[in-house]
């Protein structure tokens, strides 16, 4: 295991931002930069042994820092959505930005993911840590947050957050990786099969929304109970797939609470790269990659199109302080939030 440090860039406002290499001995290698705790790039071998980098991203700080389709960053303090942008909490109603029509996407205006984060360079981690403060972005306390990138010799990339508030507060980070196992310059990932450790899932609403149901996937376009193509059912008339435009949402994880279960699988027969995920948060929000439109120009020239790439997000359900059948995202004043996921990559 190595990891070596990079200049990445400058924000406008003078900081100067890092990157780092973290490796392994069998070349397996992921690249982080403390600006949003970016993951830009992640080199895995394929069935010959041939490294590709199989995550979207741009090659400059300030295109990370000026658009919106969250390659690669922690997302917090709120993952997905929030309707209306706003949450009781103990009789108190607290706003937020609206970044997406009537609803908070993603943390709000500015997230975890345009934030520099502080950092500590381990053997085998990188250890990225972030003051939130209180009213920032309009959620109550200060929310000291930790994130901590390991790799092991075993081709896993192992992500594990920890957060802890001095007032109650709400909080849900994921890292919003956008994976094409192909490569991340390789076309849509239509022809990855994808398999997810989940029954159920929530029901959206026209605007991405859970409603409150759960519903199983058995006999819908969801069920990924066994392994599919994701271009099998992606354009099927079913609303839950017309509402997302294709697959954008959150799985109801047999695995909650329990890292050592799989919870979920991507191959891709084309380079014979397999990706296992691993997680104890209860919720996955599986995302096809709709929203990619070709404006987003990445590494080396290449253009990102519609579905070039796919994000497992573990997470809890989006809008869970509106349904109190939803896992609850409330962290009280002076628990500790702690979860991780795990990429293992390997290939058949
Ligand atoms: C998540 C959401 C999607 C979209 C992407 C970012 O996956 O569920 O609807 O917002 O992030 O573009």
């Amino acid at each position: 295991m190595s990891i070596t440090k990079g200049h990445f860039g400058t924000l406008p406002d003078g900081r100067s931002v890092n990157y780092f290499t973290l490796k392994n001995s069998k070349g397996f290698q992921a690249q982080i930069t403390n600006f949003g705790g970016i993951l830009i790039s992640l080199k895995a071998p394929d069935r010959v042994g041939k490294l590709e980098d199989v995550v979207l991203g741009y090659e400059k700080l300030e295109d990370y820092n000026k658009k919106a389709f969250y390659f690669g960053a922690i997302i917090g303090r709120h993952a997905n959505r929030i309707a209306n942008a706003s949450f009781e909490l103990d009789g108190k109603e607290y706003k937020l930005f609206k970044n997406e029509g009537e609803n908070h996407l993603h943390g709000g205006e500015v997230g975890f993911d345009k934030v520099l984060w502080n950092y500590e360079v381990y053997e085998d981690s990188l250890e990225l840590s972030y003051t939130s403060k209180d009213k920032e972005e309009g959620y109550p306390g200060n929310l000291k947050v930790m994130v901590i990138y390991t790799l092991s010799e075993e081709n896993e990339l192992r992500i594990e957050y920890s957060a802890v508030s001095d007032k109650t507060t709400v909080i849900n980070l994921t890292n919003h990786s956008y994976f094409n196992l192909s490569g991340h310059a390789s076309g849509d990932i239509l022809k990855h099969k994808v398999w997810i450790n989940a029954d159920k899932f929530t029901v959206i609403d026209e605007a991405s929304l859970p409603n409150g149901e759960f519903r199983d996937v058995k006999g819908t376009p969801l069920d990924f109970t066994s392994p599919t193509y994701i271009g099998d059912r992606i354009n099927d008339s079913d609303p839950q797939m017309v509402f997302a435009g294709g697959y954008d949402h959150n799985y109801v994880l047999n695995t909650a609470g329990n890292l050592k279960e799989k919870a979920a699988e991507v191959y891709d027969e084309v380079s014979g790269r397999v990706m296992e995920v691993y997680t104890d948060k209860p919720g996955i929000q599986f995302y096809s990659g709709n929203f990619l439109d070709g404006s987003a120009i990445g590494k080396g020239g290449a253009v990102y199109n519609k579905r070039q790439a796919l994000c497992l997000e573990t997470q809890f359900f989006p809008n869970a302080m509106v349904h109190k059948n939803f896992p609850s995202p409330i962290l009280k004043a002076g628990d500790t939030y702690n979860y991780t996921t795990i990429y293992k990559f390997s290939s058949r």
